[in-house]
């Protein structure tokens, strides 16, 4: 969270109130301004960016050498030649298992090793390799094979293009946009001149070889003519000292046949990403945006470089593993058939095969791009998993609901809080402290005089298995007197200025200095003050919000740190920006993980983040504001997360700044019930929005919605428990579950969770009708509600008065839910079970449940149950898949509810270890529900209910 600084140099215009702080001026919410949009660098005031922009389509200067192929069992490699600069690279092209390349370009004698985040932190490990074959040359083209797929390398001009069973899916470099920068050393002012004197010293000091090279140097630099901004560039009062130079690299990758991509979030946007034409390329910096604008390509607070493309026929991957600012540009074009003419199925029947182009480009590293070839969503989502990992499931208290704002002033608002959810029967888990819980924004210590008896307050809402999520920021106060900043000072971890310095920024504390999470002795470092002898006033029911990680850092270049600062490895900021703040959550997780053992699961949530962040925390879109364009995109921006593996996100419920009117807020609980990190704040000038203070008929409507998300708890624990197996979305695009319907690709105002469960959030003003689309010819759908059925493939206008969500279960499948209203998840844990059968048109239905003790890591042992329901032939029946040793649960079945029966049964019995039970239900014949109650039985266990 942050409200808006500035600078006292600049001049502000503004209706607001201020505060001055030290030097700064803290602007109040009031101010009528949304993002200052020259805060932060557009594409033009961006060197690297212009330049790959401003590159024609054509052809390619860089070519490979067929004689230089080495070939490996799983990998080919060759040389690559750049022909004005004569500078060459190493070319690599990886057969992965699962129906996945990898391809990488690296300078050949790079002058400076190139920033690769370590294997391990993003890649979990080398990516385990399968067979490319070598099929031969035909003219300048090269062809591998793997299994079903094949690689055909032009050599000249260099171009890779992918197919999987004979139809071309990705190309690269087919535009010809490949650019890579090599590394140089710095021309002296003015080049020419000076250039000739180095030449007549280095030929001196005597190998003939050294002077050959000098002269290559002497071409390039007549090839590729300086801009002055490659060793230097200015933004705003902001000098960017470039010590090394231009380092950028890019390339253009295409999808032929493709009309929808999707990914690389953060961006406000829709989920179908848009041509690029008229904006700047979407961009992935991590910044903290005040106030960010919607439906723009702008830089967010997180990034991650994988982009999905679909079409009915395929959906591919592709991962650019790269830690520096990177933009893409994405246009639409008619697919270049000449290439695949010898491609019969592509060439035959239609005439105009959509394609999209897209083009990335870095400001450092090197080309490692992973392709991953589906062949459907969820086919993806495993490849894209095996390389970077998945959400480990999340303890049950973490999947609920969760009160903050900024902030809960001291334990007696805390306990008043606490007090009025049970008053007003609303359940809840957790309750967040912002930062001014802290002595002087000092982290990990307690505001004395308002939190005088932290570890009674801990204790207090533990009582009701409640939890406290307190805020730790990367940003260390300098103060000689707190500890934690004067120990990561005097042990050197605090990352420096480019002179060497530690570096100094402004942020909520003043004057502060940064850990550097990059290296593992500092995350260690970092982790232990989670220890209960380090964070005093801490217990085992505080679990951590880590904010401001991206580094904010307000008085520097576009509110973060410097490019030229120092990281401790030697890397420039610029290098690894985008990867500093998942280190920051990792080490946090660590810390939190370590106070138990590593018994106990964790919760840590961050607002920056990179890919491999699903590993360690949930993330949420940062600070939105209460209004109904915001709410609207919270579904887009977290599917579009859940597509790239964060499937554990959400949206501030409410909207951080600003005050929503109450059908807002109510509308927004309806929302962020039904979306996986449900959790509501408020900016420090808001007026108090806890739900219990608003007029009767919101309260009851909320407390309607929260209860709602706590029954479907064991489906949403269920639905993570296998996502961690699988890396699945678990808020899917419709897409994902109906990937040959074309009417699903662009739609982002309904949703699916798992794949029997659809979302149509209501997100307009006044709206009391909503249109809902049922995706899926042949399927049926029932309001969770009413049982009210309808039609799939067809989009219609359903009745959505103030009190009605509109979510829909699909035929054919089971649902596990807890009825009874608790007071929080941890209440429920020996609760029973309803199970909600909605049968299809051929009357059946399957379903799942995952049951564990909902908070330790020995679900990893096989202490779990996992029960597979189906019916079918009249018959529904349990069977326990799986039943760790030594796992047993109090858990029980207390209620069968079967849905789309058409004819009432005369008898239901129930059959378990050859006994025979007759049960009681009712039938409803006008909505065709039977209930089934009282089975009775233990949860782990198998049986059968017959309908007679
Ligand atoms: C803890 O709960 C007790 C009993 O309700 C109350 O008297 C006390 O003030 C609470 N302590 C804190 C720190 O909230
Ligand atoms: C329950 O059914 C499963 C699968 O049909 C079987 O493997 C398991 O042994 C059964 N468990 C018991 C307790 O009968």
């Amino acid at each position: 969270m942050r409200s808006r600084m500035v600078a006292a140099s600049d001049t502000v215009f503004f209706s607001g109130h201020t505060m001055k702080v030290a030097g700064f001026f803290l602007l109040g919410l009031a101010s009528v301004f949304s993002v200052q949009r020259d805060n932060f660098r557009t594409c033009d005031n961006v060197g690297f960016c212009k330049r790959h922009r401003a590159l024609e389509p054509g052809t390619s200067s860089y070519a490979a050498s067929a004689s230089s192929m080495k070939l490996n069992p799983t990998s080919v490699s060759l040389d690559v030649l750049e022909k004005k600069s004569d500078v060459k690279f190493t070319l690599t092209i990886f057969g992965l298992k699962d129906n996945t390349f990898r391809i990488r370009l690296e300078e050949k004698d790079a002058m400076r090793k190139r920033y690769e985040p370590p294997v391990g932190d993003v890649l979990i490990k080398v990516p385990e390799g399968e067979e490319l074959k070598y099929n031969g040359q035909s003219g300048n083209q090269l062809t591998f094979n793997k299994g079903t797929s094949r690689v055909v390398l032009t050599t000249e001009p260099l171009r890779i293009d992918v197919y999987s069973d004979d139809d071309p899916v990705i190309s690269i470099n087919s535009q010809g946009l490949l650019k890579f920068e090599h590394t140089r050393p710095k021309p002296e002012a003015p080049p020419a001149e000076n250039q000739d004197e180095e030449n007549k010293e280095e030929a001196q000091e005597g190998e003939e070889e050294q002077q050959k090279e000098e002269e290559v140097k002497e071409e390039e630099v007549k090839a590729e003519p300086e801009e002055p901004d490659m060793w230097e560039e200015t933004f705003k009062s902001h000098t960017d000292s470039k010590p090394f130079g231009p380092t950028s690299i890019g390339v253009d990758i295409s999808f032929p046949g493709v009309e929808h991509v999707y990914g690389i979030p953060e961006h406000a946007d829709s989920l179908a990403l848009k041509t690029t034409k008229t904006t700047d390329p979407y961009r992935l910096y991590n910044l903290d945006v005040f106030e960010y604008d919607l439906y723009n390509p702008m830089a967010l607070y997180g990034a991650v470089p994988l982009m999905l493309a679909h079409n009915e026929k395929r959906t591919v991957g592709v991962f650019w593993l790269n830690a520096a600012e990177t933009w893409v540009d994405i246009s639409s074009n008619v697919a270049d058939k000449s290439i695949f003419s010898n491609l019969a199925d592509f060439v035959t029947g239609n005439n105009e095969i959509p394609q999209t182009d897209t083009h990335w480009f870095s400001e450092s590293g090197v080309i490692d791009v992973f392709l991953m070839l589906g062949p459907g969503p969820k086919d993806v989502f495993r490849q894209y998993a095996a390389l970077t990992g998945t959400t480990p499931l999340p303890p049950l208290f973490s999947i609920s609901y969760h009160q903050c704002r900024w902030n809960y002033n001291d334990q007696d608002d805390v306990r008043t809080v606490d007090e009025n959810f049970d008053k007003f029967d609303i359940p809840y888990d957790v309750i967040w402290l912002d930062i001014e819980h802290t002595d002087g924004k000092r982290y990990f210590t307690w505001d004395a005089a308002k939190f005088p008896n932290s570890i009674e307050m801990l204790r207090n809402i533990s009582s009701k298995g409640r939890k406290m999520v307190t805020i730790v920021d990367p940003h260390l106060k300098r103060d000689d007197n707190y500890k934690v900043f004067a120990e990561a000072r005097d042990k050197g971890l605090l990352i420096k200025n480019k002179d060497g310095g530690d570096f100094d920024g402004w942020c909520w504390p003043g004057s502060s200095g940064w850990p550097d999470f990059l290296e593992k002795h500092v995350r260690d470092w970092w982790a232990d003050k989670f220890s209960a002898s380090e964070y005093v006033g801490s217990a085992p029911n505080l679990y951590v919000w880590n904010d401001m990680n991206e580094p904010s850092v307000f008085n520097a270049p576009e509110i973060t740190v410097n490019r030229d600062i120092k990281h401790l490895g030697g890397w420039e900021n610029r290098e690894v920006h985008n990867i500093y703040g998942m280190y920051v959550h990792e080490a946090t997780m660590d810390g939190l993980l370590k106070r138990t053992n590593y018994q106990e699961r964790a919760f840590v949530l961050t607002r920056a983040f990179f890919a491999g962040t699903q590993r360690t925390a949930a993330v949420w879109t940062g600070d939105n504001m209460g209004e109904w364009s915001h709410l609207k995109i919270s579904n887009p921006m977290i599917m579009s997360l859940n597509l790239v593996g964060i499937t554990f996100s959400g949206a501030d419920v409410g909207g951080f700044f600003r005050n929503p009117d109450n059908e807002l807020v109510t509308r927004w609980y309806q929302a962020g019930a039904f979306q996986p990190f449900f959790r509501a704040h408020a900016h420090l000038d808001t007026k108090r929005r806890e739900p219990y203070l608003l007029p009767d008929e919101n309260v009851k409507v909320i407390r309607e919605a929260i209860r709602a998300r706590y029954t479907y708890l064991p489906y949403w624990y269920t639905e993570f428990f296998t996502s961690e197996k699988d890396g699945a979305a678990v808020m899917r695009p419709l897409w994902v579950e109906f990937p040959k319907e074309k009417a699903t690709f662009g739609i982002d105002d309904n949703y699916m969770i798992g794949s029997a469960l659809l979302v149509r959030p209501v997100t307009d003003q006044g709206a009391t009708n909503a249109n809902v689309y049922f995706p899926g010819a042949g399927e049926v759908w029932y309001d969770v509600e009413t049982y009210q059925t309808y039609k799939g493939q067809q989009e219609v206008n359903v009745q959505a008065p103030l009190s009605k969500i509109p979510v829909y279960q699909k035929g054919g499948t089971i649902i596990p839910r807890k009825m009874r209203p608790r007071r929080s998840s941890t209440l429920m844990f020996d609760d029973p079970f309803t199970l909600v059968v909605a049968l299809d048109p051929k009357q059946e239905a399957n379903g799942q449940l995952f049951i564990d003790d909902y908070r330790t890591f020995k679900y990893r042992d096989g202490a779990y149950g996992f029960i597979k329901y189906s019916f079918t032939s009249h018959k529904l029946h349990s069977n326990v898949e799986h039943q760790g040793s030594g796992f047993t649960t109090k858990e029980w079945l207390e209620r069968v509810i079967v849905v789309g029966l058409p004819h009432e049964p005369r008898k239901v019995t129930l059959h378990q270890s050859g006994q025979t039970k007759e049960l009681i239900f009712t039938y409803d014949s006008t909505t065709h529900v039977l209930i089934i109650r009282k089975p009775g039985v233990n949860i782990l266990q198998n049986w059968t209910i017959s309908l007679h």
